[in-house]
């Protein structure tokens, strides 16, 4: 017999040393979900978001486009913007000495101090790279130029495939946040496999039967998705929807499942009447903050009687069955006898994240080392 192909070494899932590596070489460098467009809709809408730590403010200028922002003051570094999520007219104005940033991020005004003291346009707020696909907001926080987002998610497999589904228009009918005490890349691991599904989700493998055999997607592609349980439409608690198919969706397509990772830290999961995005952000090095929109048919989600909460509890139990065995592994890693685990064949998508993630550390490593010399 073969010797199984290792995980990574325990440190990689704890020691500060490898997350601030993370930071620098994966998501300060990859194009970061941080929310939809339903959110920051109109002129002045704003939300923000944490990527490994750092606070970004995304909203919309005058002209339409959207706008990302260190949520940083250019005059001695405050806080711009406190919350999730808010409104302003015209100006960001800071809650410290009170200088004002219009919407594309200029220098407005510096009450008490003379204009021709600080220059407007050298002091406007550090802009970030953003975009949007599907009614997704991305930032990317690359000094150079980063690749266009499409051509970015291009390399995450299937995850194009998914656009057939039209999720532009969807509307959020629910948002769960969840504090997880396990390194980022266990939870993502977690969700790279279905090996735990027969153990640990009981109830999901009733409406997903393939998942009974310990595998995602039969033949290693998610394009065709997997069946759900005979004459069901969603991945819940009912066994009849009661909401609309989305828009882009066959009836063929209804009745199946779904699903692709966007790299680094994102799960999409697509079932015939919702789109389930989750958001994983590191919060330290071992500890994550996962953020769930639930999405459905905007007319769906407009009507009086709209009630998402087959869905949604069918769904927070799956994943509060996750993110216990999560915290579970991130426990044992921590040990001085993990040296490594193994992945049998049926962990092969995990192992395959684990190679892309070490190459791309690897090759930021050796860049810094070369800038250094
Ligand atoms: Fe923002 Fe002074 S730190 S105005
Ligand atoms: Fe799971």
């Amino acid at each position: 017999m073969n010797a199984l192909p290792a995980t990574l070494p325990g440190p990689d899932y704890h020691d500060p040393a490898v997350y601030a590596l993370d930071r620098e070489a994966i998501f300060f460098r990859s194009w970061i979900c941080v929310g939809r467009t339903e959110d920051v809709r109109e002129a002045g809408q704003w939300i923000t978001a944490d990527v490994a730590g750092e606070s970004i403010l995304v909203t919309r200028d005058q002209e339409d486009s959207l706008r990302a922002f260190y949520n940083v003051c250019r005059h001695r570094g405050s806080r711009l913007c406190d919350g999730d999520s808010g409104q302003v007219k015209s100006a960001f104005r800071c809650p410290y000495h009170a200088w004002t940033y219009t919407l594309d991020g200029k220098l407005r005004g510096t009450p008490h101090v003379g204009r021709e003291e600080v220059s407007r346009e050298d002091h406007g707020l550090w802009t970030v790279a953003v975009d949007e696909w599907q009614g997704f907001v991305f930032v990317n926080l690359r000094r150079d130029d980063p690749p266009a987002l499409r051509d970015a998610l291009a390399e995450s497999e299937g995850v194009l495939d998914l656009e057939r589904f039209d999720l532009s228009g969807l509307r959020r009918g629910f948002r769960s946040v969840h504090e997880v005490q396990a390194n980022w890349k266990i939870i993502v691991a977690n969700y790279n496999e279905c090996l735990h599904c027969p153990t640990v989700h009981p109830e999901l493998v009733d409406i997903v039967p393939a998942f009974r055999s310990g595998v995602v997607f039969e033949d290693g592609r998610s394009d065709g998705g997997v069946s759900l349980a005979e004459g069901r439409r969603s991945v819940a608690g009912d066994h009849e929807s009661r909401h609309l198919l989305l828009p882009g969706m066959t009836e063929e397509e209804a009745s199946s499942y779904f699903g692709s990772l966007l790299f680094p830290a994102m799960f999409l999961d697509i079932s015939g009447c919702e789109a389930i995005a989750t958001l994983v952000q590191p919060t330290g090095p071992t500890s994550c903050r996962l953020i769930t929109d639930y999405l459905f048919h905007p007319d769906s989600v407009a009507r009086a009687d709209f009630d998402p909460s087959a869905v949604v509890e069918f769904n927070e139990r799956v994943a509060e069955q996750d993110n216990a065995v999560c915290e579970r592994a991130q426990k044992g890693v921590m040990s001085r006898a993990f040296t490594h685990g193994v992945y049998p064949e049926k962990d092969a998508e995990v192992y395959k994240f684990d190679l892309h993630y070490k190459s791309l550390r690897d090759a930021y490593r050796s860049r810094s080392q070369e800038a250094a010399e």
